[in-house]
């Protein structure tokens, strides 16, 4: 069977956290969608990683790492990952990348910028070229891995970059130069051929010899490109869709569907958002659980845990589990809000919907909940949790129909309760 790891809400939820504990039994984790506008934190082994590209998986050396078709590539970006980590003695020996996976050139990036500065209503990308890399898929002028370590890279990207310097120069930005962009991105793809190769015909290789699979989702329900509140998404379906387009596995291999939450919310970007707390207590809760950007390093907005729209994310992604990290933060309040549905045009509504006038004109109704947890961050089993902690987690399970399987109790690796 094949577990999957998604994110349930706008992306920061901890899954990096999640992949860490599920990838110690796994013997491949799959990137599936997104670029490096993920960031993924693990803190183990006295260190703090930060994964955008490679698989948080890959700190357990038995595990397969994968980039799947789905995942859009920056080359420099996923090299100094790659170096980052030999330099800290993991030797990324198991990393393997689809053959179909696009790739994201100086061009994307100068484009996502240029995009985000022209329009009227901002989206708040990572300005990491995503949205652009993912244009010129669907445009069906993008460069794939295949094309980038093989014979036809310097003709497609001379054709691209006399392309989009029309764009760029008609906006005033400055046009990319083919020549150097060329002799730097060549040496990048000789370092990383070795890694190219057809990854769907090895997971479906893997699936007929009984091998654990785990797909690790990036950014997160509510960000997705179809389901998400557009236009304030990304370019991907970090949704369950995405892991069969963006990997090749069929539905049916698919067994548990963990969705990531923490004790609260947060986002970053733009776009609406319900239960955001735009006062004291919202700069609290980034305070207490450190919510400045793993990728781009913006304070993330805060708020209160949306039943609402985790009921969505059950519903569209086939929840099987909930992972609920951060409820060693949300115990050091005095009180802890937990929306459960909204009040719209005096009516009340207990189902999400992305429509932006709904989320913008939605006023959260609140239970309340005692916190004061004390410290939980050395409880190894549920029933060590204080009452109130307690209290909280199985009325969510209550609210939802749906088990919490994992609960963070702090940063560290050691800091989960699974159940
Ligand atoms: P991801 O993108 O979903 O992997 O999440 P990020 O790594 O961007 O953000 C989650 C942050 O919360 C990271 O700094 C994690 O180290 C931290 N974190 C994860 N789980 C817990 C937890 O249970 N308690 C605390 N205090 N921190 C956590
Ligand atoms: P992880 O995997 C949180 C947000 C951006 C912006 C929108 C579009 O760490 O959870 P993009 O650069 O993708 O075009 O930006 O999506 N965003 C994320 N927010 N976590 C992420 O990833 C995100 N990836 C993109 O802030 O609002
Ligand atoms: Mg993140």
């Amino acid at each position: 069977m094949v577990d999957v790891v998604l994110g349930a809400f706008y992306g920061d939820e901890g899954k990096g956290k999640i992949i860490d504990c599920l990838a110690s039994n796994s013997d491949y984790v799959v990137r599936f969608s997104g670029g490096n506008n993920a960031g993924h934190t693990i803190e183990a082994d006295g260190h703090k990683f930060a994964f955008h590209l490679i698989p948080s998986g890959i700190l357990y050396k038995k595990a397969k790492a994968i980039l799947g078709n789905g995942v859009v590539i920056d080359p420099k970006v996923l090299i100094e990952e790659i170096e980052n980590l030999k330099s800290s003695g993991y030797p990324v020996n198991n990393l393997y990348i689809s053959d179909k996976a696009h790739l994201i050139l100086p061009y994307h990036i100068e484009l996502d910028e240029m995009y985000e500065s022209i329009r009227k209503n901002k989206i708040g990308t990572t300005k990491r070229g995503i949205g652009p890399a993912y244009c010129d898929k669907y445009e069906r002028c993008g460069i794939r891995m295949e094309d980038f370590v093989g014979p036809n890279f310097k003709e497609l990207l001379r054709e691209n970059i006399k392309n989009k310097n029309i764009i760029l120069k008609a906006y005033g930005y400055s046009e990319c130069d083919f020549e150097s962009i060329y002799n730097e991105y060549k040496g990048y793809a000789k370092v990383l051929k070795k890694y190219v190769c057809d990854t769907t015909s090895m997971l479906h290789k893997a699936i007929k010899d009984n091998k654990k699979i785990l797909c690790e989702g990036a950014q997160a329900t509510l960000l997705d490109i179809d389901f998400g509140s557009y236009p304030y998404v990304t370019s991907s379906n970090p949704t369950i869709g995405g892991v069969s387009t963006g990997s090749g596995i069929g539905a049916k291999y698919i067994g548990n569907v963990y969705g990531v939450i923490k004790a609260y919310s947060s986002r970053v970007g733009e776009g609406p958002y319900v239960t955001e707390l735009n006062n004291e207590i919202g700069d609290k809760i980034r305070e207490l659980g450190h919510e400045y950007g793993t990728t781009t390093k913006r304070p993330r907005r805060c708020g209160w845990l949306d039943i609402v729209a985790l009921n969505y994310s059950i519903m569209l992604n086939g929840l099987t589990g909930i992972a609920i990290n951060h409820l060693d933060t949300i115990g050091k309040l005095d009180k802890i809000k937990l929306c459960v549905a909204y009040e719209y045009k005096g009516k009340v509504e207990k189902y999400f919907n992305t429509n932006q006038k709904f989320l913008e004109n939605s006023k959260p109704i609140y239970e309340e909940f005692e916190g004061n947890f004390g410290d939980i961050s050395n409880c190894k089993t549920y029933e060590e949790l204080p009452e109130k902690a307690k209290k909280y987690i199985e009325r969510i399970e209550e609210l939802t129909d749906t088990k919490v399987k994992f609960i963070g109790t702090g940063a560290g690796r050691e800091n989960i309760i699974v159940r």
